[in-house]
């Protein structure tokens, strides 16, 4: 089952755990530039996070039998999809970098994600990084009390036409663990699915690639890459879903 919030109280401690998120990852986008390492923004969110009374949620993460995963953040390079360990590879002016942060407070877990362009990069990357931000804000507004969980994989389904959408991730419930039922494809069905109610909390992260949508997960057993290694982006958010409609609880501005 969903983390269902039982209260105003509960909601008002996601929201803590959402806003640390946020200002971290606001810390993060900021200091993003050539010649940056992934292990120098590891050591940033980690020293934020700490400094806010709040726990790396990924760090030591050890599901099925992996290695644990060794940092704070997730740090994926251009053909590079998700779960890149942080490694000391500058990066270089026409990447683009995914990030996603994890950040627990007080138990409740919060967990978003971005795609960045380091310094000047391709029209056709920035295409790609704004069309997945937008692909994340349709399935937001499709999660709506009333709904189907198919409406919101749908509603991002449909504006990620034209990229490759990755079909063997997605987004999740979050709330006492990072990952909760149900699991949400960023494809589906109209009208599918569980009906969305009141105090649900879900984790929807669109995935898409600028060529065939394959992975394939390289020998540390984290880093996930596209298969015919074209660029990839991320973006993902928490939110809760309210009788007022859906409240973004790790949102940056
Ligand atoms: N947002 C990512 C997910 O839900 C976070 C993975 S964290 C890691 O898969 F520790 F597993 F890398
Ligand atoms: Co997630």
């Amino acid at each position: 089952m969903p983390v269902e919030l039982k209260s105003e109280a509960e909601l008002e401690q996601m929201r803590r755990a959402g806003r640390i998120n946020a200002e971290v990852r606001a810390l993060l986008m900021e200091a993003i530039r050539p010649g940056v390492t992934g292990l120098q923004l590891d050591e940033l969110a980690m020293s934020e996070i700490e400094r806010r009374g709040a726990v790396a949620t990924f760090k030591g993460y050890a599901p099925g039998g992996k290695p644990p995963y060794s940092g704070a953040i997730c740090y994926s390079v251009n053909e590079q999809l998700v779960h890149g360990p942080p490694n000391d590879r500058p990066l270089m002016e026409g990447d683009i970098v995914s990030i996603d942060l994890g950040a627990t407070y007080e138990g409740w877990v919060s967990d978003a994600a971005f795609t960045a362009p380091v310094g000047d990069v391709s029209q056709e990357a920035l295409d790609l990084i704004r069309v997945t931000r937008e692909a994340l804000w349709c399935g937001i507004e499709a999660a709506q009390v009333g709904n189907h969980l198919g409406d919101v994989s749908y509603a991002i389904g449909e504006h990620s036409n034209g990229y490759g959408i990755i079909e063997e991730y997605g987004g999740h419930g979050v709330g006492r663990e990072m990952h909760e039922q149900p699991h949400i494809q960023n494809m589906g069905r109209r009208g599918s699915g569980m009906p969305l109610r009141q105090g649900m909390v879900l984790a929807l992260e669109p995935m898409l690639a600028m060529g065939h949508p394959a992975t394939e997960e390289l020998d540390d057993q984290w880093t996930v890459v596209m298969r015919d290694g074209s660029l990839a982006a991320h973006w993902e958010e928490t939110i809760a879903i309210t009788d007022e409609g859906p409240e973004v609880l790790t949102r940056i501005d």
